[in-house]
């Protein structure tokens, strides 16, 4: 493949990838946003395999890698649950990291294009760069992994003078780049490159293990939006402008999603950076010292076939959906109630948070798979006004976003979260096995209240027997 014609493909590439992500930011046209980026992605990959770069001895080394990588992506991606997703993804992340590094360290170590003058120190830096990226992106994805798969302990570990800790790192990072740039031999700039890496990966570790469960949706758009980076600083290190191109995207995008993430958190990301907030240690906010007050009242349990009748005599509910559903994989039966209801002219619509489940856009997945119409899923700030005027609303294994302590409380761990506001409506019924807390490890006062039922058992057993019931 000729030269032209490699850059003609690679911005044909860059094209397809902004259509795909402009797509996947509507439900509605998330499916062709998806095959742009599949599209885009082969002719991305075709094109540098097969472009002036890659030597003809040089291809078989790379289908041999890719039969390597399709094996173990094929095999991980038909493995993993959906309630894994947010952990596989983090591990993804590391990888990029941890690509930015070994590439790095090669094109250090590459002897075969000699830079000279001012062209050597920009090279070098970008080399510096995309090493202290990777390093921090590669420990750091590696810990959340370790956090969201519950290997790692969610409570944030806060080390006395944490702060002066990171200054410190940083200052040697700065000093040890001046020493690198200035090496009088590439032998010279290994060990400030080494060192530099050490620091990094403890600086990923020290960040990610600060930051309290709470904030980990924070921390899974910040990670993707720092692989982003690191696959751009890759493009420098190998003066690939579609990798340039292609990082950026997903660096821009990942950090306007922690924004949305930190806003729907009512967090300011530089706090969530600084750590601490959130034990994630199940129920254990009061014994980390949080003044938060304890709920009182009286617990009103329902049965599935009250449920029933409750929803049949409905004219309006709302469903949340949380963590919960995905882990019962209630989603079809769900909408199988659903569409019974509205056959019989119930107004039902869905409410979404921003942070429900464990990944961004959770909910939405689940409740696309089982086919529900977009136009009765709502976001939160759509509906959160209609709960007066609702009759039902049934909160599917979901917690923490239906806090209403989040509001009353000043000294609980989410305050000042914003939350749906179930208890408004006229009924609220929430589905859960136990009185467990949610993955903030907060009380929920919502199950005292007086218009509160509880439907305890399994999201999808419940609803299963709610179902015949209705069908009844
Ligand atoms: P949670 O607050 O975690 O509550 C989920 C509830 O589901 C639990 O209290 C659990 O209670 C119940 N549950 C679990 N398995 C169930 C089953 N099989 N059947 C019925 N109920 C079941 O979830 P949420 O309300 O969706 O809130 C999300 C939380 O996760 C937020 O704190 C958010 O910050 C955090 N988070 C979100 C993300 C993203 S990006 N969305 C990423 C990481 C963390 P029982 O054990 O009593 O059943």
């Amino acid at each position: 493949m000729s030269a032209s014609l490699a850059t003609v493909s690679y911005i044909g590439a860059t094209i397809l990838f902004i259509l795909s992500l402009g797509g996947l930011s509507n439900p509605e046209t998330s499916r062709r946003g998806n095959w742009y980026g599949i599209i885009g992605m082969a002719l991305a990959v075709l094109a540098t395999i097969f472009g002036p770069r890659v030597t003809t001895g040089g291809i078989a080394w790379i289908v041999i890698a890719m039969a390597i990588g399709a094996t173990v992506g094929l095999y991980a991606a038909k493995k993993v649950k959906m309630t894994q997703m947010p952990e596989l993804v983090a591990l993804m992340h590391s990888l990029v990291g941890f690509a930015a590094c070994t590439v790095g360290y090669a094109s250090y170590i590459d002897s075969s294009t000699v830079f000279t003058g001012a062209e050597k120190a920009i090279h070098e830096m970008e080399i510096y760069i995309g090493i202290l990226i990777g390093a921090v992106t590669f420990s750091g994805s590696v810990i959340a992994f370790g956090k969201l798969s519950g290997k790692i302990n969610g409570k944030p570990l806060l080390l006395p003078a944490r702060h002066m800790i990171n200054l410190a790192g940083l200052l040697v990072v700065i000093w040890m780049g001046n020493v690198f740039i200035n090496a009088e031999s590439a032998l010279g700039g290994v060990f400030p490159l080494i060192l530099m890496t050490l620091i990094a990966l403890a600086f990923g570790v020290h960040m990610v293990m600060a930051i309290g469960g709470a904030d980990m949706p924070v921390v899974v758009s910040m990670l993707n939006s720092y692989s982003g980076w690191a696959a751009a600083a890759t493009g420098f290190m190998l003066s690939n402008d579609l990798l340039i191109v292609t990082g950026a995207l997903v660096g821009s995008s990942g950090a306007i999603l922690s924004y949305i993430m930190c806003r729907a958190m009512n967090r300011n990301f530089i706090s969530v950076i600084a750590g601490g907030f959130g034990t994630g240690d199940g129920g254990s906010a009061k014994k980390s010292g949080d003044a938060a007050q304890e709920p009182v009242g009286e617990v009103v349990p329902v049965s599935a076939s009250d449920t029933a009748e409750l929803l049949k005599d409905a004219k309006s509910v709302i469903i949340v959906p949380g963590y919960g559903m995905a882990v019962a994989q209630a989603q079809h039966t769900v909408y199988e109630i659903t569409k019974i209801l509205r056959e019989r002219g119930v107004n039902v619509r869905f409410g979404i948070h921003p942070v429900a489940g464990r990944m961004p856009g959770h909910m939405n997945v689940l409740l696309a798979e089982a086919r529900v119409p977009y136009d009765i899923v709502m976001e939160m700030d759509e509906l959160n006004d209609d709960f007066p005027s609702t009759d039902v609303a049934m909160v599917i294994g979901a917690n923490d976003i239906v806090n209403p302590a989040a509001q009353d409380d000043p000294d609980s761990p989410i305050a000042g979260m914003p939350v749906l506001e179930v208890w408004k409506a006229k009924t609220s019924i929430v589905m859960k096995r136990s009185m467990a807390s949610g993955y903030a490890g907060v009380d929920n006062p919502l199950f005292y209240k007086e218009n509160n039922r509880m439907l305890f058992g399994d999201a999808k057993k419940m609803l299963d027997e709610v179902l015949a019931a209705i069908k009844d």
